[in-house]
């Protein structure tokens, strides 16, 4: 043991000849200072910064940094026009600058199919549409087995049995969802009227009628939440066993992000399957809460949807009601590729898509709208441009199949990102869309795989591991 220590002793003060030691001296430093330079010429040649000033919106002044992005638009719906100056949209554009390193890469669709098939990463090779297909298809018929919710239940002379109870035609609009959900969910067999067996509790409130109804508008709309949830966890007992965190609600329009201020459990325990999911602003917890696709509904399916000629690159319509559109009518408004038309469309826009190989959906007031599911149902490849976008099951789908997702900062090089999508790959996208699309549809009644068995999907892969058992609560909280 001595013996050990006295040698290594003797090896650290070994005296080595002076080039040696220079020799160590230098080696360090000039490694230092070979890789500084490998990653500044790296840099260098990757980056649009340096290569095209006029693309880099980072180069502009950023002056008058505006909080648009961050107003919620209480009383409005997600589509209705609000006059908007394009005068300030570069500076309001990179306000939310956060996410922008892994966004932009991920933007960078000209990689192609080597980057796909190639290297690797975190699952970077998978190129199915689901992130795995055989764990979601056992655990899908798993979850259609066992899945167990409690309804709150509501009387048909209620005051507001109009909100709380399903309605009995087809449900139309931007918001539709909210109700398809409800009435698909109160005539399936996931449905218990024992809450012991309950795996999940369901407040049936919608929040798109409360804003309509005159006697809550969306000025009571908090009111009213808070006063329900204070009514449920005084009449029954399972509020108050987990804090809310085995409840949820289903809402499709934006205001229902707010619509929970004054019930801060609600928001904070309960599951939120919403339509407005952005990881942007606070109260939307992706891990928690479960991101809804908004769905226009369509009568019937297209009749020229795989055979349609896709002739014209990419395809916009709307308003100009953000920075993000008002960024994308100041780089292509003229452009005879991508067709950006502005303001209501005159023309049938599904004929639009179907004519279209890419459908721009593009951040207007919120960063969902219809077009993600118009896109899809026209078969067309959607594009997102949407950052912070917690895309509709992206925990069960895989985006990059059959969707590109581009970042704010690269609408000046949209073109360019789109041209360089190969044929191969090109076709590969879309069969993966026509493959996604039964995903992006409500039935009445409900059809394996459709939106709403995705949306009991996700609210399975949420419920809690601790069952709370009514008769023993004390044991099992
Ligand atoms: C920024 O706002 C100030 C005050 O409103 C105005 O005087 C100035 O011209 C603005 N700058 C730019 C670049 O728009
Ligand atoms: C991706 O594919 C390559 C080539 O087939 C393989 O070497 C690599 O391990 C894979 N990476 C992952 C994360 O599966
Ligand atoms: C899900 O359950 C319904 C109703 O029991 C049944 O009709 C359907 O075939 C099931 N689907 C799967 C994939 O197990
Ligand atoms: C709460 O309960 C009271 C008393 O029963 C009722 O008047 C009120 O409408 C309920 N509010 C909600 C939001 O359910
Ligand atoms: C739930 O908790 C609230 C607030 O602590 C309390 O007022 C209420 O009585 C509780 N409900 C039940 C059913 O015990
Ligand atoms: C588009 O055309 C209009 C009118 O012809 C012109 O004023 C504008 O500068 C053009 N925009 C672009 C981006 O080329």
């Amino acid at each position: 043991m001595g013996k050990s220590s006295v040698v290594i002793y003797n090896v650290s003060k070994q005296q080595y000849p002076p080039t040696f030691k220079i020799f160590f001296f230098l080696l360090p430093i000039s490694l230092a200072i070979t890789t500084f330079l490998l990653i500044f010429i790296y840099i260098y040649t990757t980056s649009r910064v340096f290569a095209n000033p006029q693309a880099s919106p980072f180069l502009e002044p950023a002056t008058n940094l505006s909080l648009f992005d961050l107003i919620i638009p209480v009383s409005t719906d997600n589509e209705e026009t609000i006059p908007f100056s394009i005068d300030n949209t570069a500076e309001d554009l990179f306000f939310d600058l956060p996410r922008t390193a892994s966004y932009a890469k991920q933007s960078q669709w000209s990689v192609g199919l080597g980057d796909l098939f190639g290297s690797g990463g975190n699952n970077m090779n998978n190129t199915e549409i689901y992130h795995d297909t055989d764990i979601f298809l056992e655990d899908y018929k798993e979850m259609n087995k066992s899945l167990k919710i409690f309804v709150y239940p509501h009387k048909p002379d209620d005051p507001f049995a109009n909100v709380l109870l399903p309605v009995d035609f087809d449900p139309k609009g931007h918001y539709a969802s909210e109700l398809y959900f409800k009435k698909a969910l109160v005539n399936s067999h996931f449905i218990t009227k024992d809450p012991n067996e309950a795996d999940l509790f369901y407040m049936p409130f919608s929040i798109a009628d409360l804003r309509h109804d005159p006697r809550i508008g969306p000025e009571g709309l908090q009111d009213f939440i808070k006063d329900y949830i204070v009514n449920i966890s005084h009449q029954y007992p399972y509020w108050n066993r987990t804090g809310g965190a085995d409840h949820f609600y289903v809402a499709c329009h934006s205001i229902g992000r707010i619509a929970m201020d004054k019930a801060v459990d609600a928001k904070e325990n309960s599951i939120q399957v919403v339509c407005s999911s952005t990881y942007f602003v606070a109260g939307y917890f992706p891990h928690k809460d479960v991101s809804m696709p908004q769905i226009w509904p369509k009568e019937q399916d297209p009749k020229k949807l795989v055979s349609s000629k896709r002739n014209q690159l990419a395809f916009f319509a709307g308003q100009v009601n953000s920075p993000v559109r008002a960024a994308l009518l100041k780089h292509w408004r003229n452009d005879t590729e991508i067709f950006a038309h502005f303001g209501r469309l005159e023309t049938d826009d599904g004929e639009e898509q179907l004519r279209s190989k890419f459908c721009l959906h593009v951040k207007g007031f919120e960063v969902n709208t219809a077009r993600v599911t118009d896109a899809i149902h026209y078969g067309c490849v959607p594009v997102i441009l949407a950052n912070h976008y917690d895309l509709p099951f992206a925990d069960i789908l895989n985006w990059k199949s059959f969707s590109v997702v581009v970042h704010y900062m690269d609408i000046p090089v949209l073109k360019k990102i789109l041209q360089g999508i190969s044929l191969e790959e090109y076709l590969w996208l879309q069969s993966n869309v026509l493959k996604v699309r039964k995903h992006f549809k409500w039935n009445v009644p409900p059809v394996d795989y459709d939106a709403f068995y995705m949306a009991m999907y996700e609210l399975w892969l949420r419920r809690s591991s601790v069952r709370v058992r009514l008769s023993a609560s004390k044991e099992y909280i």
